[in-house]
């Protein structure tokens, strides 16, 4: 305890809570109305898949579908790890704990297939968090990633794109995705672990874009499939097990 220099008339304060969670709320000032428009993405096999902003009303679902993959026994390609850590930041998100968060979900009829989370630093600096996908083998992963970096590019107008990777699944789709990495360890992802992975908005725009167009969907989703993915419901199965091939 440190005496004030000062006399001071009372010798404690009350504060109301209100007062306190305004220093607790975090800012989503740099998010606030700027809604990624929906698109679908349709996967070789022919399944529609929804693309779209979720609700903060809907972070309940997406907790629910997570929280099954938080065991060791997902170990496997760092699905238990990632599980943990989208739980945990859908939660902020949803408890006002996370400046700037946004996240995107992928949606086949009313059943979630997975979720892509990011955040702003700043109105330059988007920081990619998690990409998880409940349905393997359809790329539906690869097109949910590129559907946050579209957010961040296109509607939130950032310069650049600062991704890190835990898994090797998620390393590959930054390399094929032109990432190169910031000087390390100078430069640290908030997430920690490897280094950062970025993209600018002209490799966006003038690599990405055009050689990912088949995997960056179409837009109006039509209105039937768009009300569907609002019943969302957490996934019936999780696909999640790749056999390899032998050689
Ligand atoms: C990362 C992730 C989102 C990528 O999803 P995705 O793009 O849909 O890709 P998948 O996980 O289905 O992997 C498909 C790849 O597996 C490999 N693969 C699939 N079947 C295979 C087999 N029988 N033998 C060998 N390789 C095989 C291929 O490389 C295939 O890619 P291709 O479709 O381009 O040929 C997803 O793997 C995931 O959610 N992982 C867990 C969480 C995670 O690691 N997130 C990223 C953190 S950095």
């Amino acid at each position: 305890m440190v005496k004030p220099p000062i006399p001071i008339s009372v010798d404690h304060l009350k504060f109301r809570i209100e007062y306190i969670e305004n220093y607790l709320h975090s800012s989503e000032a740099l998010v606030a109305g700027k809604e990624f428009p929906p698109k679908l993405f349709v996967t070789k096999n022919g399944e529609k898949i929804v693309f779209r902003q979720a609700k903060r009303e809907e972070a309940k679902i997406i907790l629910q579908a997570i929280k099954p993959l938080i065991d060791h026994k997902y170990d496997k390609d760092l699905y238990h790890l990632v599980a943990a850590r989208t739980y945990a930041e859908i939660l902020a998100w949803l408890q006002h704990r996370y400046k700037d968060e946004y996240v995107i979900i992928g949606v086949h009829g009313n059943e979630l297939v997975g979720v892509w989370n990011a955040r702003l630093w700043d109105e330059n600096i988007a920081i990619s968090l998690h990409s998880l996908t409940f349905k393997r083998l359809a790329r539906i992963g690869l097109a949910g990633y590129l559907a946050k970096i579209e957010h961040a590019f296109d509607i939130l107008g950032v310069k650049e794109w600062w991704a890190t990777f835990e898994s090797p699944f998620g390393f590959r789709m930054g390399f094929y995705l032109r990432h190169i990495t910031k000087p390390y360890p100078e430069y640290q992802h908030e997430l920690g672990g490897s280094p950062v992975f970025y993209i600018t908005k002209d490799v966006w725009e003038s690599l990405i874009k055009p050689q990912y167009k088949e995997y960056l969907g179409t837009r109006p989703v039509p209105e039937d499939l768009l009300q569907e993915s609002y019943k969302l419901q957490p996934p019936s199965k999780y696909e999640i097990e790749i056999t390899p091939t032998k050689k």
